[in-house]
């Protein structure tokens, strides 16, 4: 039997907690059955399986996409992108005879299982919570120890999650996984993934922003998911860092899944810089220490976004049709902002007066190369050597659009979305601290 336990708050969809669920007073609902649209299911697992081949959307041929009369042959994006595309397939007689399908996008909201994946990070957290406050049924799955360092308890970890179904369960494990979903008994909608490396360490990027990622699409598919929405990142537009080639290997994957399956969608989310990125140097300057900055200050250039913005953007994904099949590059309300500007922002703010450092980036370079150097004989250096890189990076590349043919980032092709700046973000760390900015583990981003 899996070890995963799961805690179910009430939903007129679930109504199922396997014997290796846990009660949580608070909102469960004990039963040896599962209900599907007024339909009761045994959970024994044989049962199960057979319920699995009629119910599921897998067998089921489920459109989401107001053109599912289209012949597969035609992509939706060229359906979006074409009009003559309509035109031409709408008058193909079979497509007339069959039926319209039905889609997870037809359903209300609470009607509609959300699973999301890397749910207890700085980002997914706030994914849950707009999903649950915008009614969705959110399945979070995370680890009984969550957070930075695992520092968050079991309870602590429901508090925060508050309003979701938690399936303690280990996305590392593809077994794991599915068996947790088995016992949980619902199909699966929509995945959003928030995963993410805690550490960006070469080996932990792979088995996390591939590997686990990847668990997450075949699990969610397995139960019936027809949307995937990928929190990813904007930098992996000049990828040089190895969790940047971990996360493009999985987009690159999800975007073949959809064209081979025109009932399958994904977006796949890039955004800018988040704030506590950014504000490592707002108690410093506070306390009246110079704001360390590369090269003139003007080497890259980012347009920062909140964590609830990023998660109502990531939550729009959701339900949006002209968000299907696309990469979104996103970022927040205002102007890009080199660190020169946010540097002169936060002394005008804290009211002292500017005080900068200028550290050539070549130092940088030659810290790297040394530490490629030593990886050739310690091997076991790589992930030092990579923070290294990942530093370097950070440092001196934009998180804007880049534009490939003339090497350049481009603010203005940046798309803006939300309210929060990155001046109010300041003054409330001038004012409360950086509590629930903490960094990763390797205190890079
Ligand atoms: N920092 C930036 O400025 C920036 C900008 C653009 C894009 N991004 C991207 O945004 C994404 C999310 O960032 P974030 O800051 O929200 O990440 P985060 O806070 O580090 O959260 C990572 C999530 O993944 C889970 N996870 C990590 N390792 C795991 C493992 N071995 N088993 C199970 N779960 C595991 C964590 O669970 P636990 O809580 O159990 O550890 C957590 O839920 C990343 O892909 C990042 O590249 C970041």
């Amino acid at each position: 039997m899996d070890k995963s336990k799961c805690f179910l708050k009430k939903s007129p969809f679930i109504s199922i907690t396997p014997a290796s669920c846990i009660h949580q007073p608070r909102n469960l609902i004990m039963s040896t059955c599962a209900s599907f649209y007024g339909i009761t299911l045994s959970s024994s697992s044989s049962t199960f399986k057979n319920l699995l081949s009629s119910h599921y959307p897998n067998k089921i041929q489920v459109n989401s996409s107001p053109f599912s009369f289209l012949p597969s042959r035609l992509s939706k994006t060229s359906v979006f992108n074409t009009k003559r595309h309509i035109v031409a397939t709408a008058s193909t007689p079979t497509a007339l005879e069959s039926p319209p399908k039905s889609s997870f996008r037809d359903k209300p909201p609470k009607d509609i299982n959300v699973l999301v994946v890397g749910s207890t990070g700085y980002i997914g957290n706030f994914v849950v919570k707009e999903l649950v406050n915008r009614g969705f049924n959110v399945i979070a799955v995370c680890r009984e120890k969550s957070g930075i360092k695992g520092k968050n308890s079991k309870e602590e970890t429901l508090n925060k999650l508050n309003g979701a179904n938690v399936c303690f369960s280990d996305v590392t494990q593809l077994d794991s996984l599915q068996q947790s979903l088995q016992n949980l008994g619902v199909s699966i909608d929509v995945v959003v993934s928030c995963l993410a490396s805690r550490s960006g360490g070469v080996k932990d990027s792979w088995k996390i922003d591939y590997e686990a990622t990847k668990n997450s699409l075949l699990a969610g598919r397995t139960f019936g998911a027809k949307h995937f929405v990928l929190l990813s990142a904007i930098c992996v537009q000049k990828p040089l860092l190895e969790f940047q080639r971990a996360k493009l290997k999985f987009e690159s994957e999800l975007i073949k899944e959809a064209e081979n399956d025109d009932d399958f969608s994904y977006s796949i989310v890039r955004p800018t810089a988040f704030f506590k990125s950014l504000g490592g140097q707002v108690e410093l300057v506070k306390d009246g220490k110079p704001y360390v900055m590369f090269g003139d200050g003007k080497l890259c250039a980012c347009k920062p976004i909140s964590e609830p913005d990023l998660a109502s953007f990531i939550a729009d994904c959701v339900l949006s049709t002209d968000k299907t099949n696309q990469i979104l590059p996103i970022g927040g309300p205002g102007k890009a902002l080199t660190p020169l500007e946010q540097g002169e922002m936060l002394f005008k703010l804290a009211g002292k007066k500017p005080n900068f450092i200028k550290v050539p980036i070549e130092i940088m370079d030659f810290a790297i190369g040394v530490l490629d150097f030593l990886v050739k004989i310690f091997p076991s250096m790589e992930d030092v050597a990579e923070f290294g890189k990942i530093g370097r990076y950070y440092a001196a590349e934009s998180m804007l659009v880049y534009d490939p043919e003339t090497k350049e980032y481009k603010a203005e092709e940046t798309p803006s979305y939300g309210e929060d700046t990155l001046e109010d973000f300041f003054k409330k760390v001038l004012e409360e601290g950086m509590a629930g900015q903490e960094l990763g583990e390797q205190i890079i981003f």
